[in-house]
């Protein structure tokens, strides 16, 4: 669990704030859930035979005997509460959230025990439209972040039905097969066979590479569902490659399912995850409800954004300002406050705890102002400052009281208008 520090914040809060934009402009609302749960809502939606459920989730007994849960992802809730506040009782919905997930695994660079999601979570409707339409805000999240290096991958799952089917013959196959499969997947033998398909052992690749695969055991509805939301992908323009191994650590997915992976990330490839998840509303029981959703892992994408080279929004103080001696201090505040009346963007930082001039220079400086605004007692007594320069191009001047915002803003140029980028 890490704490993230304020020379992170700005990345964090340009994703943010980015990704929030994308959503508005796909007509997507917040809602914010709580980060506890009961036990029983992760066992039956995610899937007791998964990693999470097994060894992964955070679970305690509050004072009353019940069994919480920290949530250690964000869709369960989401359908909880759906269902609970009656919001998909014959309607459409589309929601997101942020927030933190919990997940006891082993730590290792990009895998994390408390990390942070945006989830993306529609209603009602039955795809591919809407499928092609989350892919889409996905796709639009990582070209206006300027994060170049992910890649698109599909499959599809179809449904529950043909998945059944499939599922035995797997099953089959991998008995035929036993003495090459390790520890892992002989437990998973019985439990949750199409996760062995998803292991990364190279000892364990030819027999898996050899296996049957599922699209051969689709259903005809499956697969009209699947080639619709390809060619719908191909008129957006959103590239993509198909992964048939691609099988998710949840269970509650039917159709499709996709990832966004990188390899610039070492072992932990995927950066924003998700699926269709038509089974999962009445199973937690809500009315029979298609959904489809993903969740962007934000700490990922915050170390590609690093790699790539951007320092996000920048909030440091573009003015510190110093003033020496008990007139200026007086002075000096009130004029820190005049400036952000008149300039309400404007970040001011003012010198608190006294100093010598020097001192308090040194400040300025090492708070990444761009200009410093300086009063002694002889300015302060004469209605005066001194503008200088710390990161502009200008010449240090003097000038009234009632001109300090205006040189300012004539300093800083179109850089007072809202947050900039670093
Ligand atoms: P997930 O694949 O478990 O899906 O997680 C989504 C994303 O969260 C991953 O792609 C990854 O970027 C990030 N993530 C997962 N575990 C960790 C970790 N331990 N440390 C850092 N980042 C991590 C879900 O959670 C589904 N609820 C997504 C979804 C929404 N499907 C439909 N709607």
């Amino acid at each position: 669990m890490n704490d993230i520090l304020a020379q992170d914040t700005p990345r964090w809060q340009f994703i943010e704030q980015t990704v929030g934009d994308v959503l508005a402009a796909y007509g997507y609302q917040e809602i914010r859930l709580p980060i506890v749960e009961k036990t029983e809502l992760f066992k039956r939606s995610i899937g007791e035979m998964t990693d999470i459920v097994e060894k992964e989730m955070y679970t305690f007994e509050d004072r009353n005997g019940d069994s919480l849960t920290l949530r250690p992802e964000g869709t369960a809730g989401c359908v909880r509460a759906v269902i609970q506040n009656g919001l998909i009782y014959n309607q459409q919905q589309r929601f997101w959230y942020a927030g933190p997930m919990f997940r006891h695994e082993r730590p290792q660079k990009g895998r994390y025990r408390q990390f942070h999601q945006i989830g993306v979570e529609a209603f009602g409707m039955p795809g591919p439209d809407v499928d092609a339409e989350v892919i889409a805000i996905s796709d639009r999240i990582f070209r206006r972040l300027g994060i170049d290096t992910v890649t698109l991958e599909i499959n599809t799952l179809g449904t529950a039905s043909c998945r059944a089917a499939y599922r035995d013959v797997l099953v089959q196959y991998f008995r035929d097969h036993q003495a090459a499969l390790d520890e892992d997947s002989l437990r998973r033998l019985e439990s949750n066979p199409l996760r062995i398909l998803d292991s990364k052992n190279p000892a364990m690749q030819a027999v898996i590479a050899a296996a049957p695969q599922l699209a051969d055991y689709l259903d005809d509805e499956s697969r009209a569902h699947f080639d619709r939301l390809r060619e719908l992908l191909d008129r957006l323009n959103i590239r993509y490659r198909l992964n048939p191994r691609l099988v998710r650590g949840l269970d509650y997915y039917t159709h499709v399912v996709f990832e966004w992976v990188t390899d610039r990330l070492g072992a932990q490839n995927a950066v924003c995850s998700g699926g269709r998840y038509d089974g999962l509303v009445s199973q937690l029981g809500g009315s029979v409800t298609p959904a489809v959703g993903f969740a962007l892992g934000l700490e990922r994408t915050v170390a590609l954004l690093e790699l790539s080279g951007h320092a996000g929004i920048s909030r440091e103080p573009q003015v510190y300002l110093v003033c020496a001696g008990e007139q200026a201090e007086l002075v000096g505040l009130s004029l820190a406050e005049q400036l952000r009346n008149e300039v309400p963007d404007l970040r001011v930082q003012c010198n608190c705890g006294g100093g010598s001039f020097k001192a308090q220079l040194k400040r300025a400086d090492r708070s990444g102002a761009e200009i410093a605004v300086i009063l002694g007692e002889r300015e302060a007594n004469s209605g005066q400052a001194q503008i200088k320069p710390l990161r502009v191009d200008r010449e240090q001047m003097t000038v009234g009281l009632d001109t300090v915002a205006e040189t300012i803003v004539s300093w800083l140029g179109t850089q007072v208008d809202g947050d900039q980028p670093a």
